[in-house]
C-alpha cells in the first residue's frame, strides 16, 4: 500500500537521512502517553539476513547473493540512504509511466492541508495509548511511519502503482480495484444469511481501514449487491493522519442518507466498541504490517465485536505463494526492508488463529497470484 507494502513488485520509499523519527507534528499536549521511540540498532537487519536466506532456499545461488548484497547495502546507513533515495525517485517515476500522477496528487492533496489538520485535530483520539511497535517503525521508510502527512497524502497513488502489474491483462490503473474485488467476490456470498432487515442498520467495521481505499470499495459493493441497507460504516485505524484523509475523502463522495460513515482513532487490538456490535468485519492489507502476537489479538477482537453469525473477511499478501517467492531477489530485499514486521507475518497461521479463536473458518484461498483471503464465521 497502500500501504502497499503488501504486495508488491517495488516498494516506496522515503528520504530519511537520519533515520530519526520528526516530531514536528507531535505535540506533546496531543499525545500525552507516548513511550519514546528506540532507536534501531543494526543488529536486526543482519540477523534478518540470515533468517530470509534460509527462507528462500528455494531461489538460486545467484538470487541468493543478490538478496545478500542487497541486504548488506541496507543494513549500512549511508548506502541505505543512498539506495532508499534511488528507490523513491525510481518509484515514483514508474508510476507516472504507468499513468498514476503521484506527485500532481500529492500537491492537490497537499493544498488541502489546512482542512485536513483540521479534521484530524478533531478525530484524534488524545488518550489513546499506542503500541510500541507502530511507533517504533519506520513503515515503508517513512520517518514518522504511518504517522504523517506524507504517507497519508500518497497512499493512494502508492496502492495503485504497487498493484498496478498484479494482473496482466488488466490496465495498470485497474490493479488495485481488481485485488479488492478478487476479496470481496470472494466474501459477499457469505454476507447472505446475515442480512439486515428492519430499521437496524447492517453494522459494518474496517480495521486499518487508512485512508478508505478498502472500505469506500466495500460499500460501492455492497450498495450495488443490494444486499443491505441502511449501512453504517465504520473506519478504525491507528493514524490520525490516515483518518483525516479517509473522512475529507468520505464527504466529496456524498453518500445519501442510507449509508453512515464513522471514523474512529483506535488499534485493532484493542477496539473501542462494545461487544457483539458489528455484522461484518474486515480487514485487508493490514496484518503483515503487524507483530504476530498483535494478529493473534486482532482476531480476537474482531471476534468479540462480531454478533453471533457475523463474519470475517481478511485479506493480505501470501509470503508463500509462488508469485510472491518468485520476485526478483533485490526487490524482495528492499521490499522486507521497508515491512519492519514482515519476517513475523511469515509466521502466522491466519487460519489456526482463526480457528483457535473460536471462528468457523468457511474459506482460505489465493484471490491473486500473491495475496490470500481468509472468511470466518463467528458461530456464538
Ligand atoms: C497497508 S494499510 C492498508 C489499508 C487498507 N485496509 C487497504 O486495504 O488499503 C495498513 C493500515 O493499517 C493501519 N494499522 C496498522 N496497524 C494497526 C493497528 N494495530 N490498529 C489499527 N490500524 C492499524 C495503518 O495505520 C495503515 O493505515
Amino acid at each position: 500500500m497502500a500501504c502497499l507494502g503488501s504486495s508488491t513488485a517495488l516498494p516506496f520509499f522515503v528520504l530519511s537521512p537520519t533515520g530519526r523519527k520528526r516530531d514536528a507534528h507531535r505535540a506533546p499536549r496531543e499525545r500525552p502517553h507516548y513511550p519514546q521511540p528506540v532507536r534501531r540498532s543494526f543488529t536486526p537487519r543482519v540477523l534478518t539476513l540470515r533468517a530470509t536466506a534460509a527462507s528462500t532456499s528455494q531461489r538460486s545461488l545467484s538470487s541468493d547473493w543478490a538478496y545478500a548484497a542487497t541486504q548488506l547495502a541496507l543494513a549500512f546507513p549511508p548506502t541505505a540512504w543512498a539506495l532508499k533515495r534511488l528507490g523513491r525517485s525510481m518509484v515514483i517515476r514508474r508510476a507516472e509511466q504507468l499513468g498514476i500522477p503521484w506527485r500532481r496528487n500529492y500537491w492537490l492533496m497537499q493544498m488541502q492541508r489546512y482542512e485536513l489538520e483540521q479534521r484530524r485535530a478533531r478525530l484524534v483520539n488524545r488518550d489513546l495509548v499506542y503500541p510500541r511497535y507502530y511507533l517504533d517503525a519506520q513503515f515503508h521508510t517513512y520517518t514518522d511511519g504511518n504517522l504523517g502527512w506524507m504517507p497519508a497524502l500518497e497512499v493512494e497513488s502508492s496502492a495503485l502503482s504497487v498493484h498496478a502489474r498484479l494482473f496482466p491483462d488488466a490496465p495498470p490503473l485497474e490493479g488495485d480495484r481488481r485485488l479488492r474485488d478478487t476479496f470481496l467476490d470472494r466474501l459477499l456470498p457469505y454476507l447472505r444469511s446475515v442480512l439486515a432487515d428492519g430499521p437496524e442498520p447492517y453494522r459494518v467495521l474496517d480495521m486499518g481501514c487508512s485512508t478508505g481505499r478498502s472500505t469506500f470499495h466495500l460499500i460501492d459493493r455492497l450498495l450495488q449487491s443490494e444486499l443491505v441497507r441502511p449501512l453504517e460504516v465504520t473506519g478504525l485505524d491507528l493514524s490520525p493522519f490516515m483518518l483525516a484523509v479517509a473522512e475529507w475523502y468520505a464527504t466529496h463522495r456524498g453518500y445519501d442518507e442510507g449509508v453512515r460513515m464513522l471514523w474512529k482513532h483506535g488499534a485493532a487490538e484493542d477496539v473501542p466498541e462494545p461487544s457483539n456490535a458489528f455484522n461484518l468485519v474486515t480487514c485487508s492489507l493490514v496484518t503483515h504490517e503487524l507483530p504476530q502476537t498483535a494478529t493473534g489479538k486482532l482476531i480476537r477482537e474482531a471476534h468479540r465485536v462480531l454478533r453471533p453469525g457475523g463474519m470475517l473477511g481478511m485479506m493480505d499478501s501470501d509470503p508463500h505463494s509462488d508469485g510472491f517467492r518468485s520476485l526478483p531477489a533485490p526487490a524482495l530485499a528492499i521490499f522486507r526492508s521497508t515491512e519492519p514486521y514482515f519476517a513475523e507475518y511469515e509466521k502466522v497461521d491466519v487460519a489456526r488463529e482463526l480457528q483457535d479463536t473460536g471462528f468457523e473458518l468457511c474459506l482460505t484461498e489465493n484471490n491473486t497470484t500473491r495475496h490470500r483471503t481468509w472468511i470466518a464465521r463467528k458461530t456464538q
